[in-house]
């Protein structure tokens, strides 16, 4: 018999542990407050330890709880133990990633590095070590942040696209390796959404211009619009949901120009 007791728990996060990376900025940050909001206790893990720690303080300070650790993904040894510090890990979400907006011809072999070794590889990193913990327990959800950049590119793109088309083909396959041990990992597709990442697209009035003229809803993502994804993710409402993206977009890819007819 259905009852409502049951699905009012559908998004409860109460005691679960999450742990978040990037947590000391943007959509990581906010993600880390939408989890302590929902009950979870957070791990704020990030490069720039201050701030995560900053992040952490806040949260507690407002009734949440959250600790916090730093974490270089670009080093396993670091994830390893970012990720056996925080325990049975039930909720990991991972966000850094850098852009270099260049035309591929002017692309150095060290910028292409820099892309893929953190967007591509830490979050490999992060993949492989929180997935051995969930496998062992049985149980856990994983948020990987990918980007519209998975499907649509235009000139400057090339090598963050690859790492976001990469990170969703990782997320696939973990999703299908994983399954049988109760483990379910998916991804985030943001559209544009200001943070520090995107800052410098900010300060160009018409590059901004035509960011929010894109998509339907026609303007910029805030940080907490993207945590609702987050959050359902993590949740037993999502318990039959895995080796998918959710876009986050404002209708960035359900509409393909720029033009609005005369009609
Ligand atoms: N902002 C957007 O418009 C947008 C759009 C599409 C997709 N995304 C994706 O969303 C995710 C989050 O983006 P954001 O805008 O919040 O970025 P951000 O730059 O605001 O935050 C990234 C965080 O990652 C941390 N970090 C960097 N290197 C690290 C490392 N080696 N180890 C641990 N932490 C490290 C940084 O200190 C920072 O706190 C990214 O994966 C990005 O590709 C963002």
């Amino acid at each position: 018999m259905p009852n409502l007791a049951d699905y009012r728990k559908l998004f409860d996060l109460t005691g679960k542990t999450a742990v978040v990376i990037g947590a000391a900025s943007g959509i990581g940050e906010a993600s880390a407050w939408a989890l302590a909001a929902h009950g979870a206790n957070v791990m704020c893990a990030d490069l720039n330890a201050d701030l995560a720690a900053a992040v952490a303080k806040a949260i507690t300070d407002d009734g949440g709880t959250a600790t916090s650790t730093q974490v270089d993904i670009t080093d396993a040894k670091s994830v390893e133990a970012a990720v056996q510090a925080a325990g049975e890990i039930e909720i990991l979400v991972c966000t850094p990633s850098i852009n270099v907006r260049k035309p591929l011809l002017d692309m150095t072999e060290e910028e292409f590095s820099r892309v893929i070794d953190l967007n591509l590889g830490g979050t490999f990193n992060v993949m492989k070590a929180g997935g051995r913990v969930m496998a062992e327990s049985g149980k856990g959800s994983m948020i990987v942040f990918s980007s519209v950049r998975s499907q649509v590119v235009e000139p400057g793109q090339g090598v963050y696209a690859a790492t976001k088309a990469g990170a969703l083909a990782m997320v696939k396959t973990l999703a299908a390796e994983l399954a049988s041990s109760g483990v379910r990992v998916n991804a985030v597709g943001p559209g544009v959404v200001e943070t520090p990442l995107t800052a410098p697209i900010k300060a160009n009035p018409e590059w901004y211009q035509a960011y929010s003229d894109i998509s339907a809803l026609g303007r910029w993502s805030t940080p907490s619009e993207q945590t609702g994804a987050v959050v359902y993710l993590a949740s037993d409402a999502a318990s039959f949901v895995t080796g998918t993206i959710l876009f986050v977009d404002g209708g960035w890819l359900a509409v393909d120009g720029r033009f609005t007819p005369p009609l």
